[in-house]
């Protein structure tokens, strides 16, 4: 999905995507000396925290002001402009690595086929994004906001990859990459900014939901539609629901 990104509103009111990214180093325990790929790296943060381990990194994105805000945040680390689907890397890899980037590529197939392309044989893959639920309360907020103005169903509200352990695991499996370890996990998240979390959240999340976030007053429509579920003491939560999976290379 190409879309802009807002590197600066990522980074004062989104942290929590890499602190919760960071959980997900442990499963991918990167060793001094391996040549380790972040995919979707964002501003950078979890690709610095990789090379900590003495790993090479490199990590692409393909915006251009995400990239920008990362070789500003880290200027000793190597960082590329690149569409996951397009990467030119051959059998170059020990880990691919990716948080919370995935489900916004369309084009899943052609991702593990050129995230399997780039690992070594016997390389492992590590990735967590969206799963089969991911966002449901807070979608279906949206999409009685857009019925209630327009008086009929809207067309399609989601537009991310959200897949179920099946889907995702066999995917990975037609690519030559045997899932090792997979889970499809509730964690719910409380977004920053308190009575303004929501309104955050589609700001920078939202824009390729519909125009009408833009629209304060539909912005208070939602969140009419989702407090009785999202909205405690004062926190907006976002129902986020992970796909965690390694994965090996075979041969
Ligand atoms: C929510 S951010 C996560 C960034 C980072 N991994 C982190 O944990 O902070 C998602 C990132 O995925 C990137 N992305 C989305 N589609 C992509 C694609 N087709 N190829 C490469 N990067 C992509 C976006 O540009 C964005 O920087």
């Amino acid at each position: 999905m190409n879309r802009d990104w807002n590197p600066s509103l990522y980074q004062s009111s989104h942290s929590f995507v890499w602190e919760y990214g960071r959980d997900l180093l442990g499963l991918l325990a990167p060793l001094a000396g391996e040549r380790i790929l972040d995919v979707g790296c964002g501003t950078g943060q979890l690709t610095a925290e990789i090379a900590r381990a003495g790993a090479e990194v490199l990590g692409i994105d393909h915006s251009v002001s995400m990239i920008t805000q990362a070789r500003r945040n880290f200027p000793d680390q190597r960082f590329e402009v690149q569409d996951v689907c397009a990467m030119p890397f051959r059998t170059e890899f020990d880990a691919v690595f990716s948080n919370a980037a995935l489900h916004w590529v369309e084009r899943a197939d052609d991702a593990a086929a050129a995230m399997a392309r780039a690992l070594k044989p016997g390389g492992r893959l590590v990735v967590e994004f969206g799963g089969r639920g991911n966002t449901r309360a807070l979608l279906e907020a949206l999409r009685l906001a857009l019925k209630a103005r327009h008086g009929a169903e809207p067309q399609r509200v989601n537009p991310w990859f959200f897949p179920s352990v099946g889907e995702y695991a066999s995917l990975l499996e037609r690519h030559g990459l045997e899932v090792t370890f997979a889970t499809l996990f509730d964690r719910p998240t409380a977004l920053e900014g308190g009575g303004e979390g929501l309104a955050n959240w589609f700001a920078m999340f939202g824009a390729s939901l519909t125009e009408e976030l833009r629209q304060p007053e539909f912005v208070r429509l939602v969140e009419q539609a989702a407090a009785p579920s999202l909205l405690r003491d004062g926190v907006w939560w976002a129902d986020y629901r992970r796909l965690r999976v390694a994965a090996r290379k075979e041969g």
